[in-house]
């Protein structure tokens, strides 16, 4: 909307604070949570505007790097920036870090401490650092990485989370005040690599679904609105699901309709779920036409991916028939049925390049995004794959 109202979830911001600060002991929680859910449906807003301001009233010292602000810069240097922005408003924690790095000489008055001298393989750990931080303000520290899974994109990502799942060790260790991870992320697939085996950082952090916006963010919409014809919150939530809980797409309705003075209390909200479902379509048609204008390998990659899911691995025996299966499900003639290593590797690529699969730095991939699974599922490009 264009005045930005926001809806707030006080309650789900306290469930939510509560599980991540108060953990029993030996809870998986201390390693990290994880929030799930499609794009756009509101995880960032949540976490900026609810969950972060209950956290802080709760006590904790909320560090926030978000990894998608900004696309071209490294996750890992995102993270660490995140962390010394914190720093450098805590005098008293660079205090210590210059004396407990040799100098204390220096006039506490004058004293300076050059911020990048923290970082990763720098002379100041992120241990260093946060635990410097958690002493001195004694308070439990919160980081929360928003679209997570662009970390394992680049080595100093990756790196970047084992210094934190150090950290997390050393700070929840009887010495300090402890440190909670919460990641969020758009695709569970992606998300779950950062979780699901042993030589990840976060292995076995609980993976919790984020859930979208209710009936209740619609009664507030509808009252809020401010068109000239009234909505029925009734009417408007089946066309917000329909609209994959996308809280855009109504704002932007609404907007078309806000300064209409044709439409009238009869026509208007028709008119209005005319809008909603032209907007969400556009979104879908931009999609199957990259989808439909694909390579018969390209689509055959990507169909055997999202219909395998977290196990795919592009290389193996198996996956390379299930691509010939693909082929043969498209009615491609049997001479031009094959599928070898190269031509997959090149496949992936363009994927990669069309923003239609996600590769993380292992040479691990996943579907971009859920919308494209559903596309291609209601396209019928799915059956006899899964
Ligand atoms: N609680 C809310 N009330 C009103 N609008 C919202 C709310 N949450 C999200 N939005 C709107 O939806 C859009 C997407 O939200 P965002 O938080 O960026 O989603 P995500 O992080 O899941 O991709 C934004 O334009 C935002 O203004
Ligand atoms: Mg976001």
């Amino acid at each position: 909307m264009a005045t930005q109202l926001l809806y707030h979830r006080p309650h789900l911001a306290q469930r939510f604070a509560k599980q991540i600060l108060s953990v029993s002991v030996g809870s998986a929680s201390v390693s990290g949570v994880f929030f799930a859910a499609p794009r756009r449906t509101g995880k960032s807003t949540f976490v900026r505007e609810d969950l972060r301001p209950e956290l802080e009233a709760s006590g904790a010292l909320v560090v926030y790097a978000d990894l998608w602000a900004n696309p071209t810069a490294d996750p890992g240097n995102v993270i660490v920036g995140a962390i010394r922005a914190k720093l450098a408003g805590a005098h008293n924690a660079l205090l210590r870090l210059a004396k407990s790095t040799g100098l204390d000489k220096v006039r506490v008055g004058g004293l300076s401490f050059d911020l990048e001298r923290i970082g990763l393989g720098a002379e100041v750990s992120l241990t260093d650092a946060l635990a410097a931080l958690s002493d001195e303000t004694k308070q439990l520290i919160v980081l929360i990485i928003d679209e997570a899974q662009h970390a394992i994109t680049t080595e100093a990502g990756v790196a970047a989370l084992f210094a934190l799942k150090a950290a997390r060790d050393e700070l929840n260790s009887t010495s300090h005040h402890g440190l909670r991870v919460i990641c969020t992320g758009s695709n569970q697939d992606k998300l779950a690599m950062l979780r699901n085996s042993k030589d990840q950082a976060f292995f076995g952090a609980p993976m919790v679904n984020f859930p979208t916006l209710g009936e209740d963010y619609i009664d507030w919409f509808c009252r809020k609105a401010d068109l000239p014809f009234p909505l029925e919150p009734e009417a408007v939530w089946p066309l917000f699901c329909e609209a994959g809980y996308r809280p855009e797409l109504l704002g932007a309705a609404a907007d078309k309709f806000r300064f209409d003075f044709q439409v009238d209390e009869a026509t208007g909200p028709e008119k209005f779920a005319a809008e909603v479902r032209r907007l969400a379509e556009e979104l879908a048609k931009t999609l199957r036409s990259v989808v439909h204008g694909l390579t018969p390998i390209q689509s055959a990659v990507l169909r055997v991916m999202a219909a395998t899911g977290e196990n795919y691995a592009p290389f193996e025996s198996a996956t390379m028939d299930k691509y010939k299966k693909a082929l043969e499900l498209a009615g491609l003639p049997p001479e031009d049925i094959k599928a070898d290593v190269p031509g997959v590797q090149q496949a992936l690529i363009a994927l990669q390049e069309k923003k239609l699969a996600w590769r993380a730095a292992r040479g691990i991939y996943a579907v971009e995004e859920k919308a494209i699974v559903e596309v291609l599922r209601a396209d019928g490009l799915l059956s006899g794959l899964e």
